[in-house]
Parts: C-alpha cells; structure tokens; sequence
C-alpha cells in the first residue's frame, strides 16, 4: 500500500508509539493522519507538537464504541491498531483493560470491514512468547509459555494472542490485510510510566535527579531487548506499506542488556557516579525475568527489510535529551 497521500487511522493516536507513527506518517507524505484516542492514559501533549498542521485530525474517541470507529474510519486506507491497556494498567483494571484489549480489537476489524479499511497493523508483544525456556533463539513459530508468568502478564499475553487471532481470521475470512507486530520493551521520546521493563530507565533517571541511587532487582543481570520507539515506528509504516498479510513479525533489536547496563548508561549521561543497589521490590508486576532473552529479527528484515537502527545508548541519550528539553 503506497503512504505517500492515503489517510490512516491511529487508535491509541495520543500514546508513546501512535504518536511516533504519526510523525513517521508525515515524514513519508501520508495525505491525513487521523488520531483516535479516549485520553483514558495517553494526552493530547503527546501529539501538541502536530498542531496545525492540516493533514492531522485529533478525535476524541473510544475503541469500546464501534461508532466511534465508524465515523473514524471513512476514508482511511488503513488503521494502525494501537490502543490497548499495558500489562500494569491491565493489572489496575483487568475489567477494562480486557475490554479494551479484546472487545476494542474486535471492533476495530468490525469498523474496518464496515468502512472498507485495506489494511491493518496490529501493536502485539514479545509477552506473547512468555517466559523464555532455555537460551536459544527466539523465533515467530516459538510457543507461548504463559505458565511461570504473574497474572497480570499472563492476561496481557493472552489478549495480545487474541489481537493477532482476529488479524489471522479476518484476513483469511473477510480479506482484510492484517499483520501483527511483536514488540519487545519500547522507550524514547514521550518515555510513559506503563511499561512495566522501561521503568529502569524512566526511574533510575528521575532517582539520579534526586541525587539517589538506582535501584535494580536481583544482582542487576536481569535482560531486557530494548528498542527504540522510532524503530517501532518505522517498522509499523513498512508494515502498512508492504505485501505481508496474516503474518506475525518480531519488531526487537535482537541485543539483550541488563538492567545494570541501563543504570551505567543513565548515571553516565548525568555525569553521576552514584553506584546502584540492589533489592528486590515483591509487590512488582513483573513481565520476564530472565538473564537471557534472544529475539530473532530475521523474519522481518527477510519479508519487509526492516532492522533497527537505534543502539540502546543513543536511544537513551534521545529520551534524556527529550526530558531536559521539557523541563527547560
Ligand atoms: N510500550 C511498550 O513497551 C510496548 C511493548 C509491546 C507492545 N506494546 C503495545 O503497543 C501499544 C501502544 O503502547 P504504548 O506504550 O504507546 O502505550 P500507551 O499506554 O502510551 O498508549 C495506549 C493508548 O491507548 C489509549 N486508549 C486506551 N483505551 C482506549 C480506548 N478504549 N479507546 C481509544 N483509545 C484508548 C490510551 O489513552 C493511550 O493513549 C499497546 O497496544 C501496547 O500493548 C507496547
């Protein structure tokens, strides 16, 4: 599907990657950039920086109200399917992160069907895999492992799962275009407080501004594939933009660094020689867990020539410079 002067559809449009999507929409001369979001965790402050220009559209609208997408999605070529509850607010409030994440997905393809919407990308999670077993690769035919996983992961997994259930069948049943994208832990610019595994860097930053030590779990050998939203980003547009359909595909960097390595990175950007400690915080949602966590890229830098481009200390360097720049 050709960008270049379609309208799109973001549901979630005020959070951390619709609005990174958004920008990368523009910048590839999408003709509208429709933002549907209810505001019920992104604001508009997100996407202030879009004001003004006449592609753009903010409306204020719930995925839970198949009207809403309706009206929404008249027009639109295709819809970046965003919206949805992480797992610690799907912990809060499992009743309407549930909703959100399963009914608001069902109606999304519902309204597509109903507009005449091509195409659909889907923001899935690595927490589909689950807990990782063993050490080696892990690819898109890989099984779910859910059964070591807390509740509110396993919740998160499952409706993630149930997302990309519904591309598969409305693809197959109506021919609506559908691929689903399998993050792994995403931070940058517009950095949120949702994301269970960014926390180390959101923290341990603001603990350094207050002149306190990061704080790490275990002995700080917990991994993490860190990637950065503006990969996110442009893996969802050349997902949009090229053939695959009905496809899974692992949008991660492919490099595991510990929670140790992320305090390092943030002390050395503040120029802080505070050392970290360490302490387990029981009461933690927590997604893996694991001193080893290898995601394979290979599939979609295979079917849509996708790789990141962003290492995990330039990424942090953005999202540091982007806070300062607030707060100046
Ligand atoms: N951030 C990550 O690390 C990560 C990793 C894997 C997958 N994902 C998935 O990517 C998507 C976006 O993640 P994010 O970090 O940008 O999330 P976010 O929390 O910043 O954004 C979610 C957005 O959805 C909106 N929303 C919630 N319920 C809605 C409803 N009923 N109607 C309309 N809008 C609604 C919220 O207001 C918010 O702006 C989510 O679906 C998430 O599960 C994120």
């Amino acid at each position: 599907m050709q960008i270049a002067g379609n309208t799109f559809v973001i549901t979630g449009g005020a959070s951390l990657i619709g609005s990174h999507v958004a920008d990368r929409l523009l910048a590839e001369g999408a003709g509208g950039v429709v933002l549907l979001d209810n505001f019920s965790l992104g604001t508009p402050e997100a996407v202030a920086h879009l004001d003004g220009d006449p592609r753009v559209r903010l409306i204020k609208g719930d995925i839970l109200r198949v009207n809403d997408l309706y009206d929404a999605f008249k027009g639109a070529a295709g819809v970046f399917s965003i919206a949805g509850f992480l797992t610690l607010p799907l912990s809060q409030n499992p009743s309407l992160g549930l909703a959100v994440n399963v009914e608001g997905q069902v109606n999304v393809f519902e309204a597509c069907r109903y507009a005449g919407v091509r195409k659909v990308v889907f923001s899935s999670s690595i927490a589909a895999y689950g807990e990782p077993e063993g050490d080696g690769v892990i690819d898109e035919t890989a099984p779910a492992n859910l059964a070591g996983y807390q509740p509110g992961s396993m919740l998160y997994s499952c409706s993630k799962l149930i997302g990309e259930a519904l591309c598969k069948l409305y693809a197959a049943k109506h021919g609506i275009d559908a691929v689903a994208l399998r993050y792994s832990t995403v931070y940058g610019e517009r950095q949120h407080y949702r994301g269970v595994n960014a926390l180390a860097i959101i923290e341990s930053y603001d603990r350094v501004m207050r002149g306190e030590p990061p704080v790490l779990p275990g002995d700080g050998s917990e991994v993490h594939d860190y990637i950065h939203v503006a990969d996110v980003a442009r893996a969802n547009v050349m997902a949009m933009a090229g053939e695959a359909s009905g496809e899974v595909f692992n949008v991660v960097t492919g490099v595991e660094t510990t929670v140790k390595r992320i305090a390092e990175i943030v002390l050395g950007l503040c120029g802080s020689d505070l050392a970290p400690v360490y302490r387990d915080d029981p009461n933690a949602v927590k997604a893996t867990s694991s001193a080893s966590l290898k995601l394979s890229r290979e599939k979609i830098r295979a079917a849509l020539g996708w790789e990141p481009e962003v290492s995990v200390e330039d990424g942090i360097g953005r999202l540091i410079g982007w806070i300062r720049e607030r707060e100046a």
